[in-house]
């Protein structure tokens, strides 16, 4: 009996040991290095508002995001943040430390800052469209899976062609005011034209304008209304791109697809991945010719069947969206219902620079991460005079890589 009781003593005593001891390694793990306070300073150099200066708790640190350049001497300080479209040759930070983190919001077209096209490795951590980056933008300008599908906002096809004779409208419409592309839009815009009559109200090859109490761009949400609700009577859209890169996708693809108008599209060279069905647009890639192209739309501009056949994202009930990786994406990106995506993607992109950069954590972005293509033009040799700008730009885009790697303290890969 008292051998048993000692016997037991010494197994509670054990027992206790081994929990004393997993307890104190989970505080260890939790906490870390217990003597360094759980706070960090990150500067965004070009912040992607006009100045900025806040506290934000990610996950178990304490973070300081502000644009006052003097934070930089704080002994907290990790590094610095920069806003893709604001950065700038002649103005960057001097002297790089090694233990200095990088990071790169860029929520716009590569061609606002072509030195990323050369000079992504200067970065640790990056926010872009392209899926590979740290946080992803690749759907920022998605609408919502709720706008997608519904099709109370669209026209039937009967109702869109009364609308073409009695407004006199063509079957594709184009909406472009900057048109010195890098793909040669115009260029093919303006053979297509001549084989398929489109409406052009944009600065460029334009042939019409909006009627009374329409305006483009406008930020009046009433006005937004009517606008979306005019060009919803349109069958056609033309979506094509100024800088062709795999998921870069353009805000006005979502947005007709969300009103139920196809697109006619030229751009991301993996957009079939995102399509809602294989259907839901018509790539110009497809087409041999602007020609073959207009023959084509002129035939589903007449043909009720498969013309609908490009909408089953709206007319289907049941599934309306087959493509299985676009679900994922959606629901990865957790976006499907929320509406101020931009505010999170920053929250989400600051987070992960200051919990990554307190850890230390050894990182640094790939130039592989972006890949665009220049020259890229669709078929049919229409384009080829956009050319010398193309190689123009390649050229400043390689010689502001360059010195960027040189103030960036990374040697030239
Ligand atoms: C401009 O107007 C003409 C005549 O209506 C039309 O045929 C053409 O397709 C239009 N668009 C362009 C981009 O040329
Ligand atoms: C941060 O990136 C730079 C250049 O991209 C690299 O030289 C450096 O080693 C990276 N830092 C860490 C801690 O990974
Ligand atoms: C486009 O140009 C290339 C080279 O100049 C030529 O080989 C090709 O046949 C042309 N294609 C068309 C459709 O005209």
């Amino acid at each position: 009996m008292m051998l048993l009781g000692r016997y037991r003593n010494g197994k509670l005593l054990l027992l206790s040991f081994s929990l004393l001891l997993v307890l104190c390694t989970y505080l260890y793990r939790k906490h870390g290095k217990p003597t360094k306070s759980h706070y960090n300073v990150m500067v965004w150099w070009n912040p992607y508002v006009k100045q900025l200066d806040y506290h934000r708790k990610c996950g178990e640190v304490e973070c300081r995001f502000t644009s006052d350049r003097k934070a930089q001497k704080d002994p907290f300080f990790t590094g610095y943040l920069f806003h893709g479209k604001k950065m700038s040759i002649h103005d960057m930070p001097a002297n790089r430390r090694i233990d200095q983190y990088w990071g790169l919001y860029h929520d716009a077209s590569p061609r606002n800052a072509p030195f990323l096209l050369h000079s992504l490795d200067i970065f640790n951590f990056s926010s872009t469209f392209s899926r590979h980056s740290t946080v992803p933008l690749t759907l920022q300008s998605f609408t919502t899976l709720e706008e997608l599908i519904n099709y109370k906002n669209m026209y039937t096809f009967g109702l869109k062609t009364s609308f073409q004779k009695k407004m006199k409208l063509a079957p594709v419409l184009y909406i472009q005011s900057h048109c010195d592309t890098l793909t040669g839009r115009e260029l093919y815009v303006k053979e297509l034209g001549k084989h398929i009559s489109i409406d052009s109200y944009g600065n460029c090859l334009k042939n019409k304008t909006f009627p009374d109490g329409i305006t483009y761009d406008s930020i009046d949400f009433e006005d937004t209304r009517n606008f979306y609700e005019y060009v919803s009577k349109y069958k056609f859209i033309i979506v094509y791109q100024d800088i062709i890169c795999e998921d870069y996708i353009a805000d006005k693809f979502w947005k007709s697809l969300s009103l139920g108008i196809v697109p006619i599209y030229f751009g991301a060279t993996n957009i079939r991945n995102y399509l809602p069905n294989p259907n839901s647009a018509i790539l110009i890639d497809d087409f041999a010719t602007p020609f073959d192209l207009a023959q084509f739309i002129s035939q589903a501009s007449n043909n009720e069947d498969l013309y609908t056949s490009f909408l089953y994202h709206k007319t289907l009930d049941m599934y309306p969206i087959s493509n299985q990786l676009l679900v994922n994406a959606i629901f990865k990106e957790d976006i499907y219902y929320l509406a101020d995506r931009k505010t999170r993607s920053i929250v989400e992109f600051e987070c992960t620079a200051c919990v990554q950069s307190f850890h230390q954590e050894k990182l640094q972005t790939q130039q592989k991460e972006l890949s665009c293509e220049l020259p890229y033009f669709p078929p049919g040799n229409f384009t080829l005079k956009a050319l010398p700008r193309v190689r123009k730009f390649v050229e400043r885009a390689r010689m502001e890589a360059t010195i960027m790697h040189k103030m960036a303290g990374v040697s030239e890969t």
